[in-house]
């Protein structure tokens, strides 16, 4: 019976050791499998056997549809080395129970009022930038959302206090991708781990004496004091690390491709200038600034920070006419997805035009996500897109950037999608309007 057939794909084994060569191309791997097998492919890694669902009904049904049928499995219990029993890492029913929690934190009306301080923190960015120098731009947009998280989680100035724990931050998270492919602990986190952890206790400590809501998300998550300090803990290394890198991850993408793509470029900063006339952009222009959203979007399609979710299931799955057997990790990926010639047309091409209400509406929802979906769904998605589009806003107001001649542009598929060789830009200050004409 066709509905009992295992799904098609390599016969050849993929072994742990080839993979972290390839690792370097595990995007394209997928990619390929995609193309010649379709929709379902099964493959092994080592001796875990695996399946890529490349088809946007079959994304939903893993994410949200049938997302009880899924756990998120072994890949989380190494990241739990440093984000323990956070919202990314715990599961099931103390999963379900600290997310409704900590949603109330992320409402929309309460990251509204976190726009002034993104801004701000953009604005001093494009302050210390001069004309004509060059930087690594993946470095300028990871300080930069580490000076927002620092602040809007813990409205701590950590950016201009503290580089040791920019440093000790950027470490962690340099473990943190490691520790997905590689099972050892090693010495240096744990040193690591133990400096943030008594950076996070004290500041947790010191707001509890004070009892003071000062309208960041830690006042947030302690109002509901329904949390202990472990907990907590574990909710603010968790919101630290996937607020940071990834938001930081898209707005390099989003300089490079502006940076190759003029036109765009060209008609982003006419909007800003006819929007914002030179001031500040605030929660209330984000709703005007649609070419702005557009190219983010667009940038997410073509390098999503989040490039694939693994699931395990946990029993006998059925999807497209094959048998997924219980014990499989099922992989949906958004680099992969995003490509998809059936929903965009030349998909390699850098096209914004693809994200206006019309197009989008014409398109299956889970062509696109960036967010994943259903109850793991990103808590911090209207916060992602508000820094976004306003970091891009501010910037790009006054500033131009091109990418550095003969520097190699490659991915580097972690748990984010680095660009492998950071993102070398000259900084152009543009041309003040001529007020005259
Ligand atoms: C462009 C920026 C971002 C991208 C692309 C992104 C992407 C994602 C994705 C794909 C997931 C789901 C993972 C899965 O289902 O396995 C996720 C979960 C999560 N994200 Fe984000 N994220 C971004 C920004 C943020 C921000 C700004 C925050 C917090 C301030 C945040 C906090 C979280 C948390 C706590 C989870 C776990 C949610 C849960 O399982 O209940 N993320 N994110």
């Amino acid at each position: 019976m066709a509905s009992e057939r295992y799904p098609p794909g390599p016969t050849k084994r993929l072994s742990g050791e080839s993979t972290s060569a390839s690792r370097r191309d595990s995007t394209s791997l997928l990619m390929q499998m995609a193309r010649e097998y379709g929709d379902v492919v099964a493959f092994k890694l080592g001796r875990q056997d695996v399946v890529l669902l490349n088809h946007p009904d079959y994304v939903k049904d893993v994410l949200v549809t049938r997302h009880k049928q899924f756990i998120k499995g072994a890949p989380l219990q190494r990241a739990k080395r440093l984000l323990g029993e956070g919202l990314l890492t715990s599961e099931g029913d103390y999963h379900l129970q600290q997310r409704r929690l900590a949603q109330p934190a992320f409402h929309r009306a309460r990251i509204a009022a976190f726009a002034q301080a993104i801004s701000e923190h953009a604005a001093r960015t494009g302050s210390r930038w001069r004309d004509g120098a060059t930087v690594d731009m993946a470095d300028e947009m990871m300080r930069l959302t580490l000076g927002v998280v620092s602040k809007t989680l813990f409205d701590a100035d950590l950016e201009a206090e503290a580089d040791e724990l920019a440093q000790a931050f950027a470490e962690a998270l340099e473990y943190y991708n490691l520790v997905m492919w590689t099972p050892e602990a090693t010495e240096r986190f744990a040193r690591v781990r133990h400096q943030l952890d008594t950076l996070v206790y004290r500041l947790v400590d010191e707001r509890q004496q004070s009892g003071w809501d000062r309208g960041d998300l830690l006042s947030m998550l302690l109002a509901g004091d329904n949390m202990t300090n472990e907990q907590l803990r574990d909710e603010l290394m968790t919101i630290f690390v996937a607020g940071h890198e990834t938001v930081a991850n898209a707005l390099t993408w989003t300089w490079y491709l502006l940076s190759q793509h003029p036109e765009a470029d060209a008609q982003m900063h006419g909007e800003l200038r006819a929007v914002l006339g030179g001031r500040q952009p605030d929660y209330d222009d984000l709703g005007r600034l649609t070419y702005t959203r557009q190219v983010f979007s667009e940038s997410m399609r073509l390098y999503p920070p989040g490039w694939v979710i693994g699931r395990t299931s946990l029993s006998d799955y059925e999807v497209g006419g094959y048998i997924v057997p219980a014990g499989t990790v099922v992989l949906v990926s958004q680099y992969v997805m995003h490509r998809d010639p059936r929903y965009y047309p030349d998909p390699e091409r850098f096209d914004p035009g693809r994200w206006t209400e019309e197009a989008v509406s014409s398109r299956p929802k889970y062509a696109y996500f960036p967010f994943g979906g259903g109850i793991r769904q990103c808590i911090g998605e209207s916060m992602a897109w508000m820094e976004g589009v306003l970091v891009m806003a501010t910037l790009a107001q006054d500033w131009r950037s091109r990418l550095l001649d003969g520097h190699p542009v490659e991915t580097r598929p972690l748990v984010t999608l680095r660009p492998r060789h950071g993102m070398k830009m000259t900084l152009k200050r543009r041309a003040e309007p001529c007020l005259a004409g």
